[in-house]
């Protein structure tokens, strides 16, 4: 049994707790957020769900970072989300200057966690937190090919009229508009997507998954919640059951497909370790375009990121 501190009470961090907390697959979740009493009242509340929800995972809320000490897995959520008309790279002063400092902290407490970070600009804050916290690649990564994957899964879902339990798809690239979901990689039970639906809904849907971020800050004037933390919770429960489950996640690549000193939307391995690999498709021509052109959107954040010496 493990201990998770998740790193802001916003909504994505409240969901990322209550979902683990109803997974019962952890002793204790920690919930800081420099707003003490957010933290301890949303903690509070999801403890008081145990009752009714049947679980012993204790949920904790707090803004003192001595009680995450010893902590097994970090997720990080902090900082602002974005508003109608941003994109998530209009965030990257204020959320690096916010993942530096939780860094920093977190690691006062706690020797050699997995921290996976969800906050905006997802690479580029994936790589900020690397940074800082001088730690193996394989226990820092970030959250988005499941989230994006997952909004490309529905969209098929109601599209095929067929459960999205049965659809199974692999996305790769940065967690933006150049996100590149794999058609070939992407079956319904088994059988290719591409068999079950002509090219041009499916276009329709890659490209709709790719301003899926986007379509829920139009409608809610702020970022989505809900599938983002489970996204989040999904990859700590499959840390902690030591799974190696094979997800889309935002990882450190050394000369994988091409691309070195980067971190971006790969299929790795998730185990007790972290990334227990990093798995390297046999893209095609067109694939490898894509990720590409994705990757240097990616480099140019960090670049930006770099300059700015936060
Ligand atoms: C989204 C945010 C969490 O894609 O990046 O909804």
């Amino acid at each position: 049994m493990s201990k998770i501190t998740v790193v802001g009470a916003g909504n994505v961090g409240a969901t990322v707790a209550n979902v683990l907390s109803m997974g019962d697959v952890v002793k204790e979740v920690v919930l800081l957020d420099i707003k003490g009493d957010l933290a301890r009242g949303k903690a509070l509340d999801t403890w008081q769900q145990a009752p009714i929800n049947h679980y012993s995972s204790y949920c904790i809320g707090t803004d003192d970072y001595a009680l995450t000490a010893d902590s097994d897995i970090v997720v990080i959520t902090a900082g602002i989300p974005r508003k109608p008309g941003m994109s998530r790279d209009d965030l990257i002063s204020t959320n690096a200057g916010i993942v530096n400092t939780v860094t920093a902290n977190i690691l006062k407490y706690s020797d050699n966690p997995i921290i996976i970070v969800v906050s905006n600009p997802l690479d580029v804050m994936t790589y900020a937190a690397y940074e800082a916290a001088g730690i193996d690649s394989s226990r820092v990564f970030g959250m988005a090919g499941i989230l994006d994957t997952a909004r490309y899964r529905a969209f098929l879902a109601t599209a095929l009229n067929v459960s999205p339990k049965d659809i199974q798809a692999v996305l790769m690239g940065g967690h933006g508009d150049t996100m590149v979901p794999l058609p070939r990689y992407t079956t319904v039970a088994g059988i290719p997507v591409t068999e079950l639906i002509d090219l041009k809904t499916l276009d329709a849907i890659i490209d709709r998954t790719k301003k899926g971020g986007g379509e829920l800050v139009k409608l809610m004037g702020t970022s989505a919640w809900y599938a983002p933390g489970a996204a989040a919770a999904q990859m700590v429960e499959t840390i902690v059951r030591d799974e190696n489950r094979i997800f889309p996640c935002c990882a450190r690549l050394t000369g994988q497909y091409g691309l070195d000193d980067i971190f971006i939307g790969v299929p790795v391995k998730l185990g007790k370790a972290g990334i227990v690999e990093i798995l390297e498709l046999d893209l095609n021509e067109g694939e490898k375009e894509l990720l590409n052109t994705s990757a240097s959107h990616v480099r140019e954040v960090i670049d930006v990121y770099k300059n700015m010496k936060v």
